[in-house]
This record gives C-alpha cells, structure tokens and sequence, in this order.
C-alpha cells in the first residue's frame, strides 16, 4: 500500500525508510534506520527527483503509481547517481516509456558505468543553471561537484522556492512519519545522526561544500528537500550555519572530547582522572568514548563538534595502537582539521605512541598539540600525575581563550 506526504500542494514525498539495513555503505552502523527521499511533483509535466535504493522499492512504486493516478511520469532528474538513490531507473524506464532522464554529462556517464540499458533517445542533458518547464513549475540546475561525488547537482523549483538538494542537508535515521523539522526534536533526536552523516560521508569535501553554499547564497529558498533525513520548512539559516561551521572545519562547540584506548584499564584510568580534573576545573558536558568499542563514525563526528581533543593510547607493536591509528587515519582521510589536541602515550618499556601520533597529527591542517605530551610507564604513578595536571591546566587555559 502506498504511503507518502505533501510537501506542498503539488509535491509529493514518495520515498521510504530502511530499518533492516545495519551498516550504511556495508560500513556506517544505523541503527535508527535511513531514509531514502524521492519527490515527485505534479504539473502539466510531471517529474520524479532521484529514485530510492533498491530495498525499498516496491514501497517506491507503490508511492509513485498512486501519486500519479494513471498520470505518465514524464521526466526522472537525477541529481546523483549513488546506487542508494539511483536503483530504480532501469524500471522506470520501463513502466514509462515515454519518460525522460534528466542529468549532466557525468550523471550519464555514471548510468552508463553501472547499468547496461539503453538510454538511446531517453536523455535531456543539462548544463549549470539550465531550465527545465513542467508547466507552473519550473526547475533549475546547479552543478555541485564532490557533494558528495563529481555529478552531484541540486535542482531548484523557482515558484515554491524548494531546493532538492542531494545527500547535502541529509542525515542517517529512518522517518517515524514526521518529514519536516518542525515536525521533530531535530536537536535532541536527530542532530547527533546528522552531524555523523555529514561528517563520515560529505566532510571530507569542505571546500566543496563551501562552493556550493556560495553558489546557492543568493537564491530565496524556502523548502530544503534533502535525500535523507528530514525535509527542512523552518530554521534553514540554522541549518545552514551548521554545514557552514562543518565544511570549514570550525569546531561547532567549545567542548572536550576525551577519546582512549585502554588494554588493561590504566590509560583508561589516567583519562577518568583527566576528565574529573576537567570537571573541577569548570568544563561541562565532558565527553570520552573508548575507542576500541565505540564506532569511528561516531568519533569522527565529535571530532567535527569538539574543539579539543584528548587522545590516549598505548603503544602497541612499537608504534600506536590499532584501533587509535585507524581513527588517526580516517581523520587525515576526511581532511579533518583546527582542532586543540592533547596526549597521553602509555609503553611498559619503550613509549612510542605519542611520537609517531604528532607525526600523524603534523599531517593534518592547524592541529594545535598542547603540551606536555603526558607519558605513562603502565600505569599512572606521581610524576605521571603531576604531568596530567599539567595537561589539564593547559586543556583550561586553551579553553578560556577567546571564551
Ligand atoms: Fe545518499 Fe551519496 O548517496
């Protein structure tokens, strides 16, 4: 049976959620699910943006089918060619033989990548900022590139103001009904999953981000209409402000984020007493995720929240522990950056960890290391103590500037 909602009078949400997919990407754990949006609006024209992945699809169908009630569907634009969104083309150009897929030289070189069809005579390729008439609605085209893959393009309807912006503006969850912000917590409920989406799956691309915020600045949009997550009616200089912080690398809070690995709980231990330390000294809302059991995902986004990082880890075959050196190298891998870090090394008999991780940090951009580099020798004596509290009035000191 179909289920969708109104976006406005004549644009239809037409997609569905996934609460039986564990890993976004076989990689990002979701466990309250992911939504695939698609809209479909209705004019002299019709027109379908984007499609949906390919295990929501026969409630994808079912959606389009009652919503266009006997109607043709006349054009498909496809504003990226991610499979979670572009899985049912094929199809559709089956059950609408007259229909038309619209895209950028790129997005056709992609279905032609994945897909073996013909789109012989199926095909309106558009260039930046070409028009497309439906009737009272007409849509326009802006190009924007590594958000999040090189054919990316957001369509923008001139007469409703509705901006369907690709994965931008998206997030991981599934949709309990509610599709507009207003309609939501998004703070409590939905902000965590969103910065973790950006963070994991566009934050690398920041100047790309920057780039398109800019193209779009001077356009009166109203209704932000994403591929996942909720559709946005409300609060969009918010929300903006938010992708801003995110995409130049601007922590989006003063907060302290205490991120360890522990084999035998004394790094974990000197951390505890560290956070404490914190705490007496005045910072609030102290975060500390144990690596080893935590997903990346979830520390690389509050590597995009917090201004300052700790990091504590053993030294482990010579060099930083596994799990500690994945997390260093995806950081490096989603260009993260301007963060105040401090360290603590743990080594029995030849520390090592907290070199070779200021070597890996010096790789990232504007990575401020505080000092002292506190080492252990398998567990926290007097003169390791007196090293941390020295950390801890520098972590202090950091944080009181530009308060
Ligand atoms: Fe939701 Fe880049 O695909």
């Amino acid at each position: 049976m179909y289920c969708t909602r109104k976006v406005t009078q004549t644009v239809f949400w037409v997609g569905g959620c996934d609460r039986r997919l564990a890993l976004f990407e076989n990689l990002f754990p979701i466990p309250r699910g992911i939504t695939y949006n698609s809209y479909l609006i209705l004019d002299q024209k019709t027109a379908l943006i984007d499609t949906v992945d390919s295990s929501i699809s026969r409630q994808f169908f079912e959606n389009i089918l009652h919503t266009l009630d006997g109607r043709p569907l006349d054009y498909l634009v496809v504003n990226h060619m991610e499979p979670d969104h572009c899985a049912n083309i094929e199809e559709l150009m089956l059950r609408f033989p007259s229909m038309k897929v619209v895209g950028n030289a790129k997005t056709i070189g992609l279905i032609q990548q994945f897909y073996a069809f013909d789109l012989e005579d199926r095909t309106v390729i558009v260039k930046e900022r070409d028009t497309l008439s439906l009737g009272e609605h007409t849509l326009r085209f802006y190009f924007t590139p590594m958000v999040h893959w090189p054919e990316v393009m957001m369509t923008y309807e001139e007469s409703e103001h509705l901006l369907f912006s690709a994965d931008a503006f998206g997030s991981f969850g599934a949709l309990s009904g509610n599709l507009f912000n207003d309609e939501v917590r998004f703070e409590q409920d939905w902000l965590a999953d969103a910065r973790r989406y950006y963070g994991n799956i566009v934050g690398k691309y920041g100047p790309q981000v920057q780039n398109a915020l800019k193209k779009l600045s001077g356009l009166d949009i109203r209704v932000i209409c994403p591929l996942h997550g909720v559709v946005w009616r409300s609060d969009l200089v918010w929300l903006l402000d938010k992708y801003d912080r995110w995409s130049r690398y601007e922590p989006e809070e003063k907060a302290v984020a205490l991120l360890y690995a522990s084999m035998y709980g004394d790094t974990e231990n000197a951390v505890n007493i560290l956070a404490g330390a914190l705490a007496e000294g005045g910072v609030k809302s102290i975060t500390v995720y144990d690596v080893s059991s935590t997903h990346v995902s979830t520390l690389i986004s509050e590597v995009f929240r917090c201004s300052h990082l700790v990091l504590a880890m053993p030294t482990y075959n010579n060099g930083v522990y596994p799990a500690m050196l994945n997390f260093l190298h995806d950081m490096k891998a989603l260009n993260l950056q301007n963060r105040t870090v401090g360290l603590i090394e743990n080594g029995s008999w030849a520390p090592a960890a907290g070199k070779q991780t200021m070597d890996l940090l010096s790789e990232l951009k504007d990575i401020s290391v505080l000092k002292p580099v506190v080492t252990i020798k398998s567990s926290l004596k007097n003169d390791g103590m007196a090293a941390l509290m020295q950390l801890k009035d520098s972590i202090l000191a950091s944080l009181s500037q530009n308060a």
